[in-house]
This record gives structure tokens, sequence and C-alpha cells, in this order.
């Protein structure tokens, strides 16, 4: 078997050579509409250069997928074996034939087998080409498109084509469908003055059974410190003690800097025994961190201040992404390729020790990413998730709706060349692999009608949602059926406050708010979690969303439930707060005291199921 393996192998080697693959019959690889709002400005400039991704198959990616799941199941008795990047890197290793017919296909445009660059696994391989050369071997022609709200300005094509007979051997090659643009997820922001705040003497605290001493100072209701968090989840005077080995990181992507004077000036005055901490700064595809105060960005100060507030003094990370700004259209430089994510996991999975937790407030509209491509972020972020990685993302900012406009007048439309209404998810909030964070607001806590909720229709419901999902389906009998995904992946998973954050940005002391204030509070929470496993010599808690809908499931007040009030979008009401899990805050709002008590193995019944 093996020889005659071999002699086909050889004729099909020979096959080629005889018949260059660049000349083979091409066929349409994928086709996108592109989204709302963009529009088709001129044809791309010849000799822009782009760094065209090529993905190869992933062959064992479902053997990858049940290590996940098993390691992060609770009730299994891997539990927190979390694999090597060695190991990982084996289970998402292409084929032979695939790495073989690529090359081969490449080198027919003279780029030879050890001039390209590849990732560790080698599912990745990268060339740097001209526009026209890009159109040859895709069979397509890019252009200029506009932004018409932003005046962001990309170079994309609507569709390409591949030869055939490497349709099995390429998942996907981007830049070319994707329209994302990665928006940070931040609602409002207003500057406003502490002294607008009058604190009811008669009435210091609001009782809250779940809180630290079953008291909420009443300030909090309308004014956010780390101190409020620590008081409603619970925390305490918790001191991680694990800060040799624990670490904790937030992502930055649009030129959005994390400014050390803003966090000097934020740890005075809300973590002033920790008012000399500081952050690590890792720079990414050229990105860059400026420390002007009028270059600060508000949304990475805010991630930066609270998962780092919260968790310190654990070492903490931000990472500044390039690849963004989007291309200017009539400047040809090489180097902006407007792939962010995928030079972000690219870095982050080449790491030998990544954060145990990494928080994340960008996002944009599912169907902004093509399939193929939103399928192979999300198993990148497996495999971050495989190695015990708690990813933490924010679940947006539009409710059910899609963000472009007025949530209460907008209608929803599909981009898939059939312009239906639809509820439009978010991703990567709908990754099965990551843990996404809705929003509440007041104290005592409500739903923050904003929250992001809702189904993906790229990804199916998996295993771990099968008990909570369907019973919040059951219950919504024929209530907006056909405007979401009942089949989909449904998110958030968990929520936190998300309005009145008190932040510094720009040297203001101001207040933000969103699900990119929700998803670092969690960060920072779960980072302490990790403190407190680490401590005691355990593995980190990696991927959450088995322990958390089993938790949720068994130990529900681990989670303060959000019930009453929804999340309008699409010109409906959006999803209604339920006891137990919805698709608007999830199973609610973490009590730091008793996850801690889970995390350290006290499952309180959790094993007798
Ligand atoms: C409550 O908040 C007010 C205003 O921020 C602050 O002055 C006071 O010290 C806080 N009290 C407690 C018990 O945290
Ligand atoms: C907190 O503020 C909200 C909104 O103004 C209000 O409905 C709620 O009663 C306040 N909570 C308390 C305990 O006063
Ligand atoms: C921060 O650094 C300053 C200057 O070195 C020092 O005076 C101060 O005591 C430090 N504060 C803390 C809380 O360590
Ligand atoms: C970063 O910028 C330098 C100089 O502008 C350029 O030579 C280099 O290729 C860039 N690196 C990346 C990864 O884009
Ligand atoms: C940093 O930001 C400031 C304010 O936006 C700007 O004037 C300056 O040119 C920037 N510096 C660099 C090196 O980009
Ligand atoms: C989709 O349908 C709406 C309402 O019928 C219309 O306003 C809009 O222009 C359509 N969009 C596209 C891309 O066809
Ligand atoms: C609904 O989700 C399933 C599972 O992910 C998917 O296969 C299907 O295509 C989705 N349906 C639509 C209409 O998007
Ligand atoms: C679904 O039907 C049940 C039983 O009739 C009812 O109690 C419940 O309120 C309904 N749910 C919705 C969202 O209408």
């Amino acid at each position: 078997m093996k020889s005659f393996g071999l002699f086909v192998g050889l004729l099909l080697a020979v096959g080629i050579r005889a018949a260059p693959s660049k000349d083979c019959e091409h066929n349409v690889k994928e086709a996108v509409t592109p989204p709302r709002g963009w529009s088709k400005v001129k044809p791309a400039p010849a000799d822009h250069l782009i760094e065209l991704r090529i993905g190869l198959p992933q062959p064992k990616f479902a053997e990858l997928e049940q290590h996940l799941y098993e390691i992060s199941d609770p009730f299994h008795e891997r539990y927190g074996a979390h694999l090597s990047k060695e190991e990982v890197e084996d289970l998402i290793a292409p084929h032979e034939e695939s790495v073989s017919a690529v090359d081969e296909w490449l080198a027919d445009y003279g780029f030879a087998s050890h001039e390209l660059s590849r990732s560790p696994a080698g599912d990745w391989v990268k060339v740097r080409v001209p526009v026209s050369l890009a159109e040859d071997m895709l069979k397509t022609e890019y252009h200029v498109w506009q932004h018409e709200e932003t005046g962001d300005a990309i170079v994309r094509t609507t569709t390409y084509s591949l030869p055939v007979h490497l349709h099995g051997h390429i998942d996907v090659v981007q830049p070319t469908t994707t329209f994302a643009r990665l928006r940070g997820m931040k609602a409002t922001y207003h500057y406003a003055d502490e002294q607008d705040f009058i604190v009811d003497i008669a009435q210091p605290t609001i009782p809250i059974p779940s809180a630290l001493n079953g008291q909420v100072n009443a300030s909090c209701n309308a004014s956010i410190t780390p101190t409020c968090l620590r008081e409603l989840y619970n925390i305490g005077n918790y001191t991680p003690q694990a800060a040799d080995v624990n670490k904790i990181a937030a992502t930055g992507y649009l030129d959005q800097y994390a400014n050390f004077e803003d966090f000097h000036d934020f740890f005075a005055k809300y973590v002033p025994e920790a008012t000399n901490a500081t952050f690590d700064v890792i720079y990414i595809n050229n990105g860059t961190n400026n420390q002007s105060l009028a270059a600060a960005g508000v949304e990475a100060n805010l991630d930066t201040q609270y998962a780092f507030g919260l968790s310190y003094p654990t070492p903490a990370t931000f990472y500044t992404t390039g690849g963004s700004p989007p291309f200017i259209p009539d400047d040809t430089t090489p180097d902006n390729t407007n792939e962010p994510y995928a030079d972000w996991l690219a870095y982050i999975l080449s790491d030998p020790s990544p954060p145990q937790t990494i928080s994340t407030s960008y996002g944009d509209n599912e169907q902004t990413v093509p399939y193929s491509y939103a399928t192979r972020v999300c198993k990148e972020l497996a495999q971050l998730s495989a190695r015990g990685v708690s990813l933490i993302f924010s679940s947006g900012d539009s409710g059910v709706g899609d963000g472009d406009s007025d949530p209460a007048t907008q209608q929803c439309f599909t981009n898939n060349g059939l312009n239906e209404t639809k509820f439009i998810p978010a991703f990567p909030a709908s990754c099965p692999y990551v843990t996404t964070v809705g929003a509440t607001w007041y104290i005592p806590e409500v739903t923050y009608y904003i929250s992001g909720g809702g189904f993906s229709n790229y990804f199916a419901r998996p295993w771990y949602q099968e008990l909570a999902v369907p019973h919040y389906i059951k219950n919504l009998n024929t209530t907006y059926e056909g405007l979401y995904n009942a089949s989909g992946r449904a998110y958030p998973d968990v929520a936190a406050q998300g309005q009145f954050f008190w932040i510094f940005d720009g040297g203001d002391n101001s207040q933000i708010g969103g699900t990119s204030a929700a998803a670092p509070t969690v960060g920072g929470i779960v980072s302490l979690l990790n403190d407190a496993r680490l401590a005691n010599g355990l593995p980190a808690l990696g991927f959450l969303n088995p322990l958390i809908y089993a938790v949720g499931a068994i130990l529900p007040d681990a989670f303060n439930d959000i019930v009453g009030g929804s999340n309008p979008g699409c010109g409906t009401e959006g999803f209604t707060a339920e006891v137990g899990w919805d698709p608007v805050t999830g199973f609610g709002t973490p009590n730091f005291g008793k996850l801690l008590d889970i995390a350290l193995g006290n499952l309180g019944g959790l094993l007798e199921f």
C-alpha cells in the first residue's frame, strides 16, 4: 500500500509539473455580499502589497476539541490537564499532501518552499504579494472599499477562486472577503463630575444579600469603582498569592493605547495600596502605545484599569496589535493587512506560556466575518483554551441588534444575499470556545438593556449548553421564531456591571460603560480564581464554560441571577432575562466567594450528580 501511495504521489507530482496548477480550472471558493455601509471606491492599486494568509485544513481538529472539552469538564478525570504548545501544534498540523499541494501552487508563482513564512504547526502559510499577483492567483479583482460612516477604507474582494484540486487543501485565504471592523464595544462615554452623585447619608449602604457583608455602598448605584465591585461581587480583601506564576492580559486593537499616567492616576485614587503598579506592553505587528495623553484610548484605559485593578499584584500585560488603522486609499504602504485578530493569535499561540486569563472587548457582527475565516479564528481560540487560557470576550452593546442604528427603529438585515430580517449575533462572542460577558447596571443589579445576546448562525450549540439553552428556548414558545437560530451557540455565558465605571482617560476622571466594562471585570475576577488555584498547586481553570454551565445548573447561587428586563434591537424588545440562564445576562453576575470555594475543589454536591 505504501509504495502504491508513493507511486500515485509521484504521478500526481509529475502531472502537476506538466500542467502548472495556476493554469488549472478554478472554482469559486467563497463569495460574500459586502455588509451594509460599505461601498466600492475604485480598483485596488496593482502594486499595493498584501500579506496573503493561506489556511490549510486541520484534519485532527475534532480530536483537539475533544481534548479541550475533557480537560475543561469538571466531572472528567482529566479536568485541568491542559495541553502543551507542542501537543496543540501536533493536533492542528495539516496533512503532508495539503502542504505539498499548496507549496507546488505557490512555486508556480515563484515562491520557493523555503521562502514561505509558516505558523509553527504549518497550518498557515503567509506570502506577501502585490494585488496584481493575488488577483491572478485567486482569479479575482480587489477593490478599495470604504465604510460610509467612519471613512475606514480597506482592500477587499467579494469572491475568490482556487484551482479545483486545491479546494480540499485550503480552508481559507485572507485578506479577501472579510469586511469586519472589530469595533470596541463601549456603549456610552460621558464625562461626569463625582460631585454629581449625592450619596444618601441616611442610606449609606444598600442591602444585597450576596454581597460582602450583605451591603454595598449606596454610591455604587451610579458610580462604579474597584471597591464597589469588590463589595458587590463578594471579593472582599482577597489578595493574590501566586503572582510569581499567574498572569493576566488585556488585548488592544484599533490604535487604542493604554496610558501609564492615566493608569497611575486611577490606581492612586481607586487602588491606593497599589499606587505604583504598572503593566508590560507587548507590541504585535507594529502595534504602538503612544503615551501622549491626547492619544490615550478610552477602551484600552478601561480594560487595563479594571482587569489589572481587580487582579493586582498579578503581573499584567497589554497587547497592542497593529494592522489597523485601515488602509488609506492612496497610500501603498506594505504593512497594513488589517487582519488584527490573526496577527494577535499568531503571536499568542507562539508564546510558550501565555497569560492564564485574557480579556478582550472587541468584536463585530458575525455576518461581517466570512464563515471560513470566523471558523479558523474560533479554532485558534480553541487552541488557546486547550492550553489552559481563560478567554473572556464582551457580548456587544446592541442587544439582539446589529449596532448600526437606533436599536428601537433599526431593522436588522442579513447580508447573505437574501436581505432577510434577523437578529444579528456578534463574533467572537459567538465562538463556543470562549466565555462571553453581558452587562447589568444599578444596585440591586438589573439587566442593562444594551447587553448583547443571542444565537450564532455559524457555530452549533455546544454540549455544555444542552440543558440550559433548550430550557430557555422551550419557554420562548414561538416568540421570535425565525429571527434567531435555535440550534446555534447561545451567549452570553455570564454578566457583570456595565455602566458608570470611573476611569482616568487622557488625564480626565470620567465615566464609561458598555459590555466593554463588564468583560475586564469578569477577567479580573477569573484571574483571582486562577490565582487561588495556582497558589494551591492546582492547574489554572482554563476554558470556563463547561464549569460555568455545571455550576449554573447545580450551584446556582454562585452567580447572582438577573431576572427581568430585556435586550431590545431590530425593532423588537429582544430576549427577556429569566430565572437561570438567558441570552441577556447568561447565568448572571459572579459571587467570588462562592466561586472561590468551587475553584478550590469544594464542589458542594457538584460531584454527586
Ligand atoms: C461610600 O462611597 C463614598 C463616596 O464614594 C465614600 O466617600 C465612602 O467612603 C464610601 N464608604 C464605604 C463604606 O465604602
Ligand atoms: C439605583 O438606581 C436606580 C435607577 O435610578 C433606581 O431605580 C434604584 O432604586 C436605585 N437603587 C437604590 C437602592 O436606591
Ligand atoms: C510609590 O512610589 C513613590 C515614589 O517612589 C513612593 O514615594 C511611594 O511610597 C510609593 N507608593 C506605594 C503605595 O508604594
Ligand atoms: C514594521 O514596520 C517596519 C518599518 O516600518 C517594517 O519594515 C516591517 O515590515 C513592519 N513589520 C510588520 C510585521 O508589519
Ligand atoms: C502621539 O499622539 C499625539 C497626539 O495624538 C500625536 O500628536 C503624535 O504625533 C503621536 N506620536 C507618534 C509617534 O505617533
Ligand atoms: C434590504 O431591504 C430593505 C427593506 O426592504 C431595504 O431598505 C434595503 O435597501 C435592502 N438592502 C439590500 C442590500 O438590498
Ligand atoms: C443555524 O445554525 C446551524 C448550526 O450552527 C447552522 O448549521 C445553520 O446554517 C444556521 N442557520 C442559518 C439560517 O444561519
Ligand atoms: C410560553 O408558554 C408558557 C405556557 O403557556 C407560558 O407560561 C410562557 O409565559 C410563554 N412564554 C412566552 C415568552 O410567551
